[in-house]
């Protein structure tokens, strides 16, 4: 690009930010909220449908309320909702069960909204920490998290969030092999059309420590998830995992967390042209809107943080903000 650029003054890049229209016209990434995929959280646990304390402005929803978020979704013009259930507390077994129950909190949820908004699109997500007593994404024996079993449980869930009638299968576990054993069991139970959004490259990362408040798994969890989620200091293993989902039957790949990790959302992209989403995960939304909320920063950083997704080359991007990017991007 650069050897054809006129020397100044014939190159004079002011030119084009004269005017609005022209900056308009120049653009090289938008931002739509039909980029966004909302996550919500659902109980339905007495008195638990209320604000999470580290992330202001995002509730617990009941079933009803996560219908009515989904209208909203519609309203707005919000493409997809994504699922997390904060579990009753006395469901949750270290064998984990609950996670395949078809009327679970989760497929309950899901049945709702395909009957209030169908044209609304529904992710699920797939691990077992919301119903482990342990707090892990996998089962755990003698403090080890089992992988091969974890994959058996992963595909009875999966398959009853595709019975309940989720668009998106979204594992978040990070077990080896699962992706490839969600899409024979899928295949085989003739739940073809169902697309997988693999969390390829997820870091074990702080960020999520609002998230791990939001689903009630904070105080459950027994030490960390390094044994199954990436280093931080890893990135061409980022690329190995896309390869190795894709591989397997993902269609979609996701990087998360987002905002720290845009190197890897970049080179996912680049290397493999495939539909690439970015998680702005519970710790980036709260640092984020703490600082909107005590006035440090305008809600205009909402706009900018997720543009550089697009920029990166992400499609997608899952985000707590997405009802208020809708409503700061129409006024
Ligand atoms: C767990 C899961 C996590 C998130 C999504 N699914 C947390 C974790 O891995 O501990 C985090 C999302 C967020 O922080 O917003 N399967």
């Amino acid at each position: 690009m650069t050897p054809n650029q006129a020397p100044f003054p014939g190159l004079r890049f002011r030119r084009l930010r004269r005017t609005a229209a022209l900056r308009d016209l120049a653009q090289e990434h938008r931002l739509s909220v039909k980029d966004l995929i909302w996550p919500v959280f659902v109980t339905d646990v007495p008195g638990a449908d209320v604000e999470v304390p580290s992330m202001p402005g995002v509730v617990r929803r009941t079933v009803d309320g996560v219908a009515r978020a989904a209208e909203e979704a519609a309203t707005l013009g919000i493409p997809a909702i994504c699922l997390f259930p904060y579990t009753d507390p006395a469901l949750k077994t270290e064998t984990c069960e609950e996670a395949w129950n078809p009327d679970n909190l989760s497929n309950r949820a899901v049945r709702a909204i395909k009957a209030a908004v169908p044209e609304v699109a529904v992710m699920t997500d797939v691990a077992l920490d919301p119903y482990n007593a342990l707090g892990h994404d996998g089962i755990v024996r003698d403090g080890v998290i089992l992988n091969d079993e974890t994959v058996e449980a992963l595909v009875r869930m999966a398959l009853a969030q595709a019975e309940a009638g989720a668009d998106i299968l979204g594992p978040s576990d990070m077990m080896d092999g699962r992706i490839g054993a969600m899409r024979a069991g899928l295949e085989a139970a003739g739940h073809k059309d169902v697309a997988i959004l693999s969390y390829a490259a997820k870091y074990a990362s702080a960020f999520y420590g609002p998230f791990r408040d939001a689903v009630g798994a904070s105080g459950a969890l027994k030490g960390d998830k390094k044994t199954y989620q990436m280093n931080p200091g890893n990135s061409d293993e980022a690329l190995r995992l896309v390869a190795r989902d894709l591989s397997e039957g993902a269609d979609m790949v996701m990087v998360k967390p987002g905002m720290p990790y845009l190197d890897v959302c970049a080179r996912v992209k680049a290397a493999f042209g495939v539909p690439t989403y970015a998680y702005q995960v519970s710790g980036e939304y709260a640092m984020l809107k703490g600082a909107v909320l005590n006035g440090w920063v305008k809600d205009e950083v909402i706009l900018e943080s997720l543009m550089a997704f697009r920029r990166a080359g992400c499609d997608g991007v899952l985000t707590y903000f997405a009802p208020d990017v809708a409503r700061i991007l129409a006024r």
